[in-house]
């Protein structure tokens, strides 16, 4: 830890899925953390965990401004898309951007010498590479993305050099491990629709990271981003991976389940199973995490996804599924 005396933090959807390993792991690194979350049981096992839970909402900008202005560092995972992935993005820009403003601000007057901000976005961002290649932090930004999530991280970066020192950490479609996240979303998916769904022939390769390893990497962020004098502002993508293919990805969750795959368009796919198998199965981001290893000194450590899904994790969910099934 850089300080002598424990860094506070403050973290939004600190009782998230990302939001609860990195308070445990920044907790375990020394910090004391404060953690926003709107839902009682997630404030109690917050409580549990040796943080200090803070019950609000994203809405709530004089809360969020104080919890700021007490802070070293922010730490802001909360996003307003999980509640309703169908609802406009203009919607979770508007709520994403004045919390921003408000916690930025709030920062800004923080007696701290450190006083980083560590926003959430997604490698997604980025335009992918036209020969299927990785992509980095500097690639041009998608014209055509999943959402509007570019709008949010460049609010975010908007804010450097204003009092205090933003980064970026850029996640992959794909943080899975623990049996949770969008794997085991779309597992319930494809039990429901009776087949898991392969976009062409899968071989379109995608970035992915564990949870635990996603963690670290903010732990690390918060050690080490931006502590070079005169850098005000850093982006990172947080992937361990970018060669697993969707065809792997498919084939896995299919001998989990016990489903066939169907291989379909993404007309079809839209159809057959709606609008977020469609884009999550058809992408083709892959960014690489050489920045975050080489200047966070990030080491990824945990379990491959395919591995977790056909004999980790995942087994126990896809058992669940099916006995709710049944
Ligand atoms: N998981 C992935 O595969 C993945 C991939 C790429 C990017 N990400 C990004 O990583 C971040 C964390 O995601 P996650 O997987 O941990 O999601 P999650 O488990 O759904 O957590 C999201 C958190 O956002 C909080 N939140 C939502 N609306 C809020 C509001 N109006 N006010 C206050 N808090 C609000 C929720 O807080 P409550 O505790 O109150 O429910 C929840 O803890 C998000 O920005 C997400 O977009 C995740």
């Amino acid at each position: 830890m850089l300080a002598s005396k424990p860094q506070r933090v403050f973290i939004t959807g600190a009782g998230g899925y990302i939001g609860s390993r990195v308070t445990e792991f920044a907790l375990r690194a020394g910090y004391i953390v404060h953690g926003l979350t709107r839902t009682p049981a997630k404030a109690a096992r917050l409580r549990a965990l040796g943080a200090i839970p803070i019950e609000g909402d994203m809405s709530q900008l004089d809360l969020l401004r104080a919890e700021a202005s007490k802070a070293d560092i922010v730490v802001h995972l909360a996003d307003a898309w999980v509640d309703d992935f169908s609802q406009p993005y203009d919607n979770v820009v508007k709520i994403d951007g004045a919390a921003v403003d408000a916690m930025t601000f709030g920062l800004s007057q923080s007696p701290s010498q450190r006083r980083l901000f560590v926003g959430t976005s997604g490698v997604g961002v980025a335009k992918p590479d036209e020969n299927g290649g990785e992509t980095d932090e500097d690639a041009p930004e998608d014209p055509n993305p999943i959402n509007g999530r570019i709008r949010c991280e460049k609010h975010i970066l908007s804010k450097a050099g204003e009092g205090i020192k933003v980064c970026i950490m850029r996640l992959p479609p794909f943080v899975y491990g623990r049996g949770g996240s969008g794997v085991k979303l779309f597992m319930e998916v494809f039990a429901k629709v009776g087949a898991v769904v392969r976009i062409g022939e899968g071989n379109v390769q995608m970035s992915v990271v564990h949870v635990d390893d996603a963690a670290r990497a903010y732990v690390c962020a918060l050690e080490k981003a931006c502590v070079e004098p005169g850098v005000t502002k850093k982006v990172y993508n947080v992937t361990d991976t970018s060669d697993v293919s969707f065809r792997k990805f498919t084939d896995a969750m299919a001998a989990t389940l016990g489903l066939p795959v169907r291989a379909m368009e993404v007309p079809e796919a839209m159809e057959f199973a709606g609008p977020l198998v469609a884009g999550f199965f058809s992408g083709r981001i892959r960014g690489k995490g050489d920045r975050a290893r080489a200047e966070l000194g990030w080491i990824p450590t945990e379990v491959g996804i395919i591995e977790d899904i056909r004999n980790g994790s995942y087994v126990k969910v896809a058992k669940e599924i099916t006995a709710t099934q049944a």
